[in-house]
């Protein structure tokens, strides 16, 4: 696996050797956290063949079985402030489209913030976790991408059938995930060069590809009663701007989104 996708990295990608590979871990992301913590430099990646404590947003667990998905987690040390960082996951979720459109011939929708769609149902999804350093900068960043690429409806438990899908089944032909994962990892270096300068470009294109926008949704906020609304807009931090069925209108930064004909939500 290793060798393969280094074989398939551009030769523009600067950061081949950084790349570590595990037939099987707990967590992608837990794991380079402790290497961050212990030096390990901008742009390490670690793979992972399996997880068998993939996280997701919110406390989820992320389903990660041998072979059929890849499970990728990258180290960035930006010299910046937190605040100047809100945009990441939406960096991500664009460079995840590109890295997507490249491997698989289609380019998914993203449900805000952070969920690969394919109509209806969700291909993967990302996990950006940061740790602060002093005075308001970012000590590192870890962002964790999952993507399913080659599982075929029935490989899914079955409550999980209807709702996801995988990058094959969408494509109606073979991903290799070594493919999908030189192209995540090209896509990355990319969004990273352009992270704190190209800014508003890549609103834009995030703002093009979120399926939310225009929809009705249902807001879930720990310790508030169920809200409706509909998603306007999401705004320069990466805030879903909702306007409520009191009249409200309001950015949302936290909080769980369904969105009407996605997912359960009828
Ligand atoms: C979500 O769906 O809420 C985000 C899922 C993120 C899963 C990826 S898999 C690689 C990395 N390691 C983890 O434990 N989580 C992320």
């Amino acid at each position: 696996m290793k060798d393969k996708i280094q074989s398939l990295l551009g030769p523009q990608y600067p950061w081949k050797d950084l790349l570590e590979y595990l037939p099987e871990t707990d967590s992608t992301n837990d794991r380079l956290k402790a290497l961050a913590k212990s030096g390990a430099p901008h742009g390490t990646v670690l793979i992972a063949d399996r997880q068998t404590g993939g996280r997701g947003r919110n406390g989820r667990s992320f389903l990660s079985p041998e072979g059929m998905g890849v499970y990728l987690s990258m180290l960035l040390r930006p010299q910046c402030t937190a605040m100047e960082l809100m945009h990441l996951t939406c960096a991500v979720a664009v460079a995840m489209c590109d890295a997507v459109e490249a491997a698989a011939g289609f380019r998914p929708g993203i449900k805000w913030t952070n969920d690969l769609v394919f109509g209806k149902q969700k291909l993967g999804g990302i996990l950006t976790e940061l740790s602060l350093g002093a005075g308001g900068l970012a000590d590192f960043a870890v962002v964790g991408i999952g993507i399913n690429c080659r599982q075929r409806p029935e490989d899914f438990p079955e409550a999980l059938r209807e709702i996801a899908c995988s990058l094959s089944a969408a494509a109606g032909r073979e991903v290799c995930p070594e493919v999908l994962a030189a192209n995540m990892m090209q896509a990355l270096y990319h969004m990273d060069q352009t992270l704190l300068t190209g800014k508003d470009a890549m609103m834009a294109r995030y703002r093009s590809d979120c399926v939310t926008i225009g929809k009705d949704i249902c807001l879930l906020r720990p310790g508030a009663p169920v809200e409706h609304g509909r998603a306007l807009d999401v705004d320069d931090s990466g805030a879903l701007v909702v306007a409520f069925s009191d009249g409200r209108v309001e950015a949302v930064n936290s909080g769980e989104v369904s969105v009407r004909g996605m997912y359960h939500y009828v």
